[in-house]
């Protein structure tokens, strides 16, 4: 694996479920694929479980984790092509990421959907640099438009609990005060889609995600009618694509609490966290047995520590 960036990136997902149970079961049983290799893990935005998770799954394959808070610890990074640098970015991506390739085995790279130039940010212009110019294997770790661990994570979340063969799943668009990206809603679909699923989304007019992602699944307005007999519920705000990165609706009745759970089949309740309470979902969703965001944050460790043993694997 090069790149894991798509669904298509780790091949058969069943045995992908299955390899991350065996990783789950015996973390440190392939801690000599790491041995004198290291994984630099580039942030362009703020994180707490996708470093932490990183860094962890790295240790547990003996490998070497070395943190870059770009804004913060190195030179600021000129991102765009052509521009003249007479601003307050000191260094271009050109020359830095051959330099952190050459200091590394693997790559990490968190860089957010800036949100104001779609073309810039549906081409995963940063991501695809980091690919071109590293000669490393790359990992997002929620690039522009994708959130593949997360999305790996919660599969394998939905894996472990689920109770029937081909459980109904529903991603719920939720009210939040800020614009934020498509990447988790993105990625989330992509995956269900690929898996043996009843996959829905719900959400209000206006908040239709980019069609490579939406696929086939089906996509109702009615929050109460796409949670009947639901077995999952995924709820995410994300941003509208049209206006590109704007919020254009803050209806709190989309907040996901006890009367939307009443119309399912006992649904466990997933999120991918940060979650802010009581705009996405209610303080009795969340504490309520039902809820699953602290198992499915822990199977970040395992969805990243396969895609790392994979590529040391392959070197
Ligand atoms: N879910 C997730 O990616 O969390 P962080 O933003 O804290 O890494």
């Amino acid at each position: 694996m090069k790149s894991f960036f798509h669904v298509q990136d780790i091949g058969d997902l069943g045995k992908a479920l299955e390899e991350a149970k065996q990783v789950k079961a015996t973390p440190y049983a392939w801690q000599h694929l790491g041995k004198n290799k290291t994984i630099i893990l580039v942030f362009f935005n703020n994180s707490l479980r996708t470093r932490l998770s990183s860094q962890k799954a790295a240790l547990n394959l003996g490998l070497d984790p070395i943190v870059l808070n770009v804004n913060g610890d190195s030179w600021k990074l000129e991102t765009r092509m052509g521009v003249v640098m007479d601003g307050d970015k000191s260094e271009h991506l050109k020359e830095a990421i051959p330099v952190i390739g050459s200091y590394c085995d693997l790559i990490g790279v968190r860089s957010f959907a800036g949100l104001t130039d779609k073309e810039f940010d549906y081409n995963e212009t940063i991501l695809k640099q980091f690919i071109e110019y590293s000669g490393k294997p790359v990992i997002s770790l929620e690039s522009a438009t994708v959130h593949p661990c997360q999305a790996f994570a919660d599969l394998f979340t939905i894996e472990e609990y689920k109770t029937k063969k081909r459980p109904k799943v529903v991603m719920t668009w939720a009210p939040h005060p800020r614009a934020l990206p498509q990447a988790v809603p993105n990625s989330f679909a992509e995956w269900m889609n690929a898996a043996d699923v009843d996959f829905v989304i719900a959400q209000p007019e206006g908040y239709e995600l980019d069609p490579q992602f939406v696929g086939n699944a089906r996509v109702v307005y009615d929050q109460m009618e796409a949670f009947e007999g639901a077995d999952f519920v995924y709820a995410k705000n994300w941003s509208a694509m049209n206006p590109y990165g704007q919020v254009i609706n803050k209806d709190m009745s989309w907040t996901v609490g006890a009367r939307q759970m009443a119309v399912t089949n006992n649904a466990h309740f997933l999120h991918c966290l940060p979650v802010r309470r009581n705009m996405i979902v209610t303080d009795e969703v969340i504490d309520s047995p039902r809820s699953l965001v602290i198992p499915e944050a822990a199977n970040r460790v395992v969805s990243a520590q396969v895609v790392m043993k994979r590529m040391l694997e392959e070197m």
